[in-house]
């Protein structure tokens, strides 16, 4: 199966999910690094991006010019939106998304991301003027509704479509739920159904077999991946591989997981500076530990400790104890 975007083919069709906070610039590089066909920037306000000073602009590096990155812009207002999409494409991004599915109250309160499912003409307007704005191509991911009363995904997915969006993804829930619940992956197939875009199926997708079952209850034609790839950078290629027979992953174990991840608390600490970078690493580290099974003393000191040489040395310990259970 291939999905393609004005022309271009993403492939495999197993992109990274936005995840504020999480996927930034050192982390959407690691998953690429081991294949994705597209990661998503974090979504970014769009008046705050356009009236930013140029340096803060420079330090939100949201993979302007890098091919596989979409640049995710959210907003009300069509003025400011179709700003920043301009701007983006003008500083290099190759694909703008649209965020439609925050269901964050500070973001649906000022009526943006999950907010615009209320008012599908206002979304469209958004959409259209975003669409005018640029020439690279524009995407849209949302969720199925603001409610159960309000399942409206497969007619705001069929007015984009007309108004000139090249892909959607929809998040198997509603508004209303936030992150509760399941993931209702066949009620994705609706919206697929209504379009001839591609539609990617994204929520509650962790690996191959939930990757798997997603596919086949939405009939859509590829996948997004969050909060599955944090602590496991290499899940989508794990996916693109067994799906879609993309080369298999060289999986890190042992002394080699160890070295991955003090490249990525590295770069963590270039990218953010000591001070913000020790306390954004601490996230992935819990989860790259998580995943590991490191005994509580040791994750506590790791996450508590404020030299980074001390983390360092203490990795190889912490991150061995995956391999010893997989070899047991
Ligand atoms: C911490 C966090 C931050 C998120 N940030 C964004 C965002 O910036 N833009 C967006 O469209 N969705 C965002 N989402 C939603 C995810 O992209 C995704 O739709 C959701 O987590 C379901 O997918 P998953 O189960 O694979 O994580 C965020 C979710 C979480 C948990």
């Amino acid at each position: 199966m291939t999905v393609s975007l004005a022309g271009r083919t993403l492939a495999p069709p197993v992109l990274l999910a936005p995840l504020a906070g999480i996927t930034d610039l050192p982390f959407r590089q690691l998953v690429s690094r081991f294949g994705a066909g597209l990661v998503v920037s974090e979504m970014v306000a769009s008046q705050e991006m356009v009236e930013a000073k140029p340096s803060v602009r420079a330090r939100a590096e949201l993979g302007f010019g890098q091919a596989n990155t979409a640049v995710q812009i959210a907003g009300r207002d069509a003025y400011w939106m179709a700003e920043a999409a301009k701007l983006a494409e003008g500083q290099g991004a190759r694909i703008i998304d649209i965020n439609m599915g925050c269901p964050a109250k500070k973001v649906v309160n000022g009526y943006s991301g999950s907010a615009l499912m209320r008012d599908l003409d206002h979304a469209l307007g958004l959409i259209e003027a975003v669409v005018a704005a640029v020439s690279v191509p524009v995407t849209l991911k949302t969720r199925l509704g603001w409610g159960d009363a309000c399942l409206n995904a497969a007619d705001l997915a069929r007015r984009a479509e007309a108004a000139g969006i090249g892909m959607i993804t929809i998040h198997g829930r509603t508004r209303c739920q936030f992150y509760k619940g399941h993931a209702d992956w066949a009620a994705i197939a609706p919206v697929k159904a209504a379009v001839g875009i591609p539609v990617i199926a994204n929520g509650d997708i962790t690996d191959t077999a939930t990757a798997r079952r997603a596919l086949a209850a939405s009939r859509a034609d590829g996948v997004m991946v969050g909060r599955g790839a944090q602590g496991r950078p290499w899940v989508l290629a794990q996916i693109a591989h067994d799906l879609y027979g993309a080369p298999a992953p060289d999986i890190p174990r042992g002394g080699a997981l160890a070295r991955m991840v003090a490249e990525h608390y590295r770069e963590m600490l270039a990218f953010y500076g000591r001070d913000l970078g020790l306390r954004v690493a601490r996230k992935h580290l819990g989860w790259y530990m998580d995943d590991a099974g490191t005994a509580a003393p040791l994750r506590r000191a790791i996450l508590t400790a404020s030299d980074p040489a001390e983390v360092l040395a203490r990795l190889p310990d912490a991150l061995a104890a995956r391999q010893d259970r997989e070899a047991a």
